[in-house]
């Protein structure tokens, strides 16, 4: 394994030769995903595949969505109660579950909802680590994989029961689902449900969790953080309580305020691809089958480039720009975060929505912790909730 931790010697890894690469702990994603994962494919498949699932993922596919996002928010967040102590992680999770039923399932209404919501958290708690580390644990005689089987069991027949009801309906739907139903492959034949299944596993699991961290995260830094709390304000406040969810994805501080968790934070430490044949990397000749790994976490914590790495300063996004292979939370190359836009657009909507109407601080230190392939909280971020801002409403 050679493990790279410059932004030139990732540039040269991610961006050469796409077809000489394969995926990195492939064999335990087959046995979690399927082997239709996006994960899994390499060359002509893989990039046939992203060909397909590219368009549902564009910015103009989820614009629309920003109202949606925002109503999930003020839903899991309306119990919330003066003086309270609540672990975010929870509400988090709950937001991102919930996004990715409306935006990735295209479930908001009917009697979907209630199974799927279900169905859904089931299956991604029993994904274990386990499984990605040490495939050979993927046998009915371990007992997490048996339970890890019966909930894809349960998965499996809810969504093909919505994939039946939707063959049944002539109306297309621009929710990722819908998309993936109307695809059709180089040869012509369609993602048959096994493909599809396979497929809407991924986006749960790549999706679910990070995004929800990543928002955790980003309230406990600004409430230990109150300066920038009260510029982030000011930038938020001046559009009125209920902005319109496409201006407040393009505000530049609340762009800075997310980019900086997403670096203080490397919630994927590292991404790798495993060679299929010899490559020529800064200077030497690495074998095939040889595994390069580029450690996005040393990158953005190389003090070169963001002087004084371990202090939150979202300002350093302000005063200069990065390139792709400085600040790379989403990997980079051919198999770059195809969710990127999706998670950038649902964490700013959400952030300014709490920061508007809540006022919070840290309950507790927190820390993080590895939790599989991704950095997780040890504690799920305690927030004091102090109340509503001025009783819900903002000073313009
Ligand atoms: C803060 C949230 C997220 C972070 C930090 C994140 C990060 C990453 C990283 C580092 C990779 C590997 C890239 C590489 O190998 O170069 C990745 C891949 C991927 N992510 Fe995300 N991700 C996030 C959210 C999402 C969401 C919301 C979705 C979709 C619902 C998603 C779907 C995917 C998929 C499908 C891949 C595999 C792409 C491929 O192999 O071609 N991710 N993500």
């Amino acid at each position: 394994m050679v493990v790279l931790l410059t932004p030139e010697s990732a540039r040269q890894a991610l961006t050469g030769m796409p077809d000489g690469y394969d995926a990195f702990w492939k064999e335990g994603f087959t046995g979690v995903a399927g082997p239709h994962s996006i994960w899994v494919l390499s060359g002509d498949a893989h990039r046939q595949e992203r060909g397909l699932l590219s368009p549902a993922f564009h910015a103009s596919n989820f614009r629309s969505y920003g109202e949606t996002i925002r109503g999930i928010v003020q839903k899991k967040t309306a119990d919330w109660q003066p003086g309270q102590t609540r672990r975010i992680l929870d509400t988090t999770l709950s937001i991102s579950l919930e996004v990715i039923l409306r935006i990735v399932f295209g479930i908001g209404s009917g009697r979907f909802v209630e199974p799927g919501q279900r169905v859904l958290y089931d299956l991604w708690r029993k994904a274990t680590p386990y499984f990605i580390f040490f495939p050979w644990l993927m046998r009915d005689w371990f007992p997490p994989w048996r339970r890890y089987s019966a909930a894809k069991e349960q998965f499996t027949a809810w969504v093909n029961d919505i994939i039946a009801e939707r063959q049944n309906s002539p109306e297309q739907s621009g929710d990722v689902l819908g998309q993936m139903l109307a695809m059709h492959y180089e040869d012509g034949s369609a993602m048959n449900a096994e493909a599809i299944r396979d497929e809407l596993i991924t986006l749960l699991m790549a999706g679910n969790e990070t995004t929800a961290t990543a928002l955790a995260w980003a309230l406990y830094d600004l409430g230990n953080n109150p300066d920038v709390l009260a510029t982030l304000r000011q930038e938020l406040d001046a559009f009125g309580p209920d902005p319109d969810p496409g201006l407040v994805t393009r505000l530049p501080y609340l762009s800075a305020v997310c980019n900086e968790t997403l670096r203080l934070h490397t919630l994927l430490p590292e991404v790798g691809r495993v060679l299929f044949s010899p490559l020529d990397l800064c200077g030497h000749t690495l074998p095939a089958g040889t595994s390069v790994v580029v450690s996005v976490m040393a990158i953005h914590h190389d003090p070169g480039l963001y002087p004084e790495p371990d202090l939150y300063n979202p300002e350093r996004f302000s005063k200069r720009s990065y390139g792709v292979f400085e600040f790379m939370p989403f990997g980079g190359g051919h198999r770059r975060c195809l969710g990127a836009g999706l998670s950038d657009y649902e964490m700013r909507i959400s952030l300014a929505e709490i920061v508007t109407h809540w006022d919070f601080a840290p309950a507790a230190r927190e820390q993080e912790v590895r939790h599989d392939i991704a950095m997780g909280t040890k504690k799920g971020v305690l927030l004091y909730i102090k109340g509503r801002r001025t009783g819900g409403e903002r000073n313009i």
